[in-house]
């Protein structure tokens, strides 16, 4: 028997790999993932070597340019939020996870993959539902729900036991358990649960607190063509490039920190500290675009099923044809949006200041409060408001009669 496991070079997924190995009798590949977490990867190379793994066995991709063309942009063009807050910045790295177990899966013949997320959460799900839509007859081995090692000191037990280096700040308990990509940091439970508690500061590890930001302003133009970024100040950029440069100055500016109570699709509420920052920036700026270069029917519809799709994506339905459906449609609305943004970035706030574009919508020749050359008949809005009004009108009529 053979799985493939998504595995960090963490504490918890080496207790995971020895634990497929040893109680579960199972040849183990790993996968790591480059998403652009900003940890060296060769250090896991070498500690799956030292728990027994075969070279040949041990995955190693850097996926940053897919994750963010094919999964982070096509959401950035829906203007995704979950719970109207947040970028869903763990929810949309889960399908292409599971994207990878599965592909390695069928490349060495393994018929099961395994991953180390909890039996609580959100996680197990989409890395769940995203395996059996893209392989129907592949096996889930999710050991959080599975083994008895139900605390952190049974669990360094078993860390010991099997040779497990353990890092000297895992020995206590760790403070609080994150998840990072080229999109976000999250940072959730211990020091955090209890949500009438602020967050210390040290738990954000990538924005400075708006309050230590620079004093001085700072620009910064961002071009789009059909909805995707595709150059900085000019300068065009593959579009991890374009999110990496993002979070520097993003990150420069206390940018994109959010403190949250979300609903889990697994029924309970949970508190997260998120820090988005280049995300954020690129979220003003498509919204900044659009405003210029939507209709507003088609705007406007696409602002309506933006939380059904946000909420598709956090519940792990990426791979759906409802998900699918939804992309489609939000694509065809991206056709003309190209132009340039600038937003401006000033301690915690991205704010577009200006816009502009060769698809532009705007038209100042109908919109102007000065002489508009017959542009616009001001006589029209009588009549528009007139048979707007005509319902409103029969209502009040009735309802004073029933006063
Ligand atoms: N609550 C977020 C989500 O469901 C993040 C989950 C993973 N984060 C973590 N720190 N373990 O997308
Ligand atoms: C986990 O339970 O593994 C992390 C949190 C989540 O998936 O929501």
């Amino acid at each position: 028997k053979k799985v493939v496991l998504a595995y960090s070079g963490g504490l918890d997924t080496s207790i995971i790999l020895k634990w497929l190995q040893t109680q579960y009798g199972c040849e183990v590949v790993t996968f790591t993932a480059d998403l652009g977490q900003g940890e060296e990867l060769e250090p896991a190379r070498e500690k799956a070597i030292m728990l027994g793994i075969k070279p040949e066995n041990i995955h190693i991709v850097d996926v940053r340019e897919e994750f963010v063309r094919d999964f982070v942009f096509p959401m950035f063009r829906a203007n995704a939020l979950y719970e109207g807050l947040y970028l869903l910045g763990t929810s949309i790295a889960r399908p292409l996870i599971s994207q990878h177990l599965v592909r390695i899966a069928h490349e060495t013949g393994a018929d099961a993959v395994s991953h180390g997320a909890t039996g609580k959460g959100n996680d197990q799900v989409r890395f769940e539902l995203s395996a059996y839509a893209l392989d129907p007859s592949i096996r889930v081995i999710a050991p959080w729900r599975e083994w008895d090692l139900s605390s952190r000191t049974k669990l360094l037990e078993f860390a010991e036991q099997n040779q497990i280096p353990i890092a000297k700040n895992k020995r206590n308990e760790a403070p609080f358990s994150v998840d990072a990509n080229l999109l976000h940091t999250s940072s959730e439970g211990r020091v955090l649960e209890n949500p009438a508690d602020e967050a210390p500061d040290y738990v954000y590890q990538r924005t400075v607190s708006p309050e230590q930001a620079p004093d001085q302003a700072e620009m910064v133009e961002i071009t789009f063509e059909r909805g995707d970024a595709v150059a900085i100040n000019g300068e065009a950029m593959s579009p991890a490039m374009i999110l990496t440069k993002l979070n520097e100055l993003g990150g420069k500016h206390g940018i994109g920190r959010l403190d949250l109570v979300e609903n889990r699709f697994v029924g309970m509420k949970s508190r997260g500290i998120y820090e988005t920052p280049g995300g954020t920036i690129l979220l003003e700026a498509h919204r900044g675009i659009e405003q210029i270069t939507l209709d507003s029917g088609a705007g406007h519809l696409k602002d309506s099923i933006m939380p059904r799709y946000a909420e598709l994506i956090y519940n792990g339905f990426w791979f759906s044809p409802e998900r699918e459906m939804l992309q489609a449609l939000i694509d065809k609305s991206q056709e003309h949006v190209t132009g340039t943004v600038r937003v401006k970035l000033y301690k915690g706030h991205a704010r577009t200041v200006a816009r502009w574009s060769d698809h532009s919508l705007y038209s100042e020749a109908h919109v102007t409060f000065e002489e508009d050359a017959g542009a616009y008949d001001q006589k029209d809005a009588a009549g528009f408001i007139r048979l707007n009004a005509l319902r409103l009108k029969l209502l009040a009529t009735r309802n004073a009669r029933f006063k």
